[in-house]
């Protein structure tokens, strides 16, 4: 769901895989019921979408990436490029469902009103994301390596890693009536931080030459190899969660 970052379908599925397989709570967390009509937010590749019509829910599934939605359609799932910002719906959902895909949206107020004009009254918003902390490691690696080539101009972090104080806020200006939010730490396991690199953060190189590009990945792998890879463990990512249950009051 980002502006910059560019998708490859193919390349998610293979080396991150994880990122659907770590969301089964979440969708215990929405528990959806048979009818209900729910919105997946940022489906991806569709896959958890597909989880969810288990259920014999019905899913309308959105997200930003045309790539994205094509392999969405392609498992069966009704799916449309759109962003967290523009989504049209009024009083349509009885749940909102998001995973791994908030942390991309800096204009958090803008979504959050967005969903909650998309919900039923008393409908519900379930999301996980990155949350306050999340991948600290990599960030600070990434800045670095910036910093260390001023060739390579200003980083420019595109994630928003709130509290979750600060996201309870937020949800609540917003007139939701917040039942649980809460940080979870999940190191989680990423199969290299270069494929890591190439799937989620080619928009921050993308303005670099492919040279530039290749050193800013190898500089940043020799950086964080001490840190987060062990031989027995493989590259483990410090993976921080904001998981939130979530209602409208009207
Ligand atoms: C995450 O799921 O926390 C995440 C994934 C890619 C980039 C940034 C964060």
């Amino acid at each position: 769901m980002s502006n910059t970052n560019k998708w490859n379908a193919d390349k998610y599925k293979k080396h991150a895989d994880f990122v659907s397989k770590l969301a089964l709570p979440v969708i215990e967390l929405l528990d959806p019921k048979e009818n209900e009509k729910i919105l997946d937010l940022g489906c991806g590749d569709g896959t958890l979408a597909v989880e969810i019509e288990k259920c014999n829910a019905q899913v309308v599934a959105v997200d930003l990436s045309e790539s994205m939605v094509a392999k969405a359609q392609e498992k069966g799932i009704q799916a449309f490029v759109m962003s967290a910002t523009e989504l049209p719906f009024k009083n349509e959902f009885d749940a909102v469902f998001s995973n791994a895909v908030l942390h991309w949206i800096k204009d958090a107020d803008t979504a959050i009103k967005k969903i909650y004009r998309s919900l039923k009254p008393k409908g519900r918003f379930i999301a996980e994301f990155g949350g306050y902390g999340n991948i600290k490691s990599l960030t600070d690696a990434m800045q670095q390596v910036f910093n260390e080539h001023k060739e390579f101009g200003v980083f420019h972090n595109p994630w928003f890693f709130p509290k979750d104080t600060e996201y309870k806020q937020l949800l609540e200006d917003n007139g939701f009536s917040v039942e649980y939010i809460e940080l979870i730490p999940r190191p989680t396991k990423i199969d290299d931080i270069s494929n890591w690199l190439d799937i989620f953060a080619n928009g921050i190189i993308s303005h670099l030459t492919q040279e530039q590009q290749s050193l800013f990945k190898q500089e940043v792998r020799e950086i964080l190899k001490p840190k987060i890879y062990s031989d027995k463990d493989g590259w483990v990512a410090d993976y921080v969660r904001l998981r939130l249950k979530a209602y409208k009051t009207v």
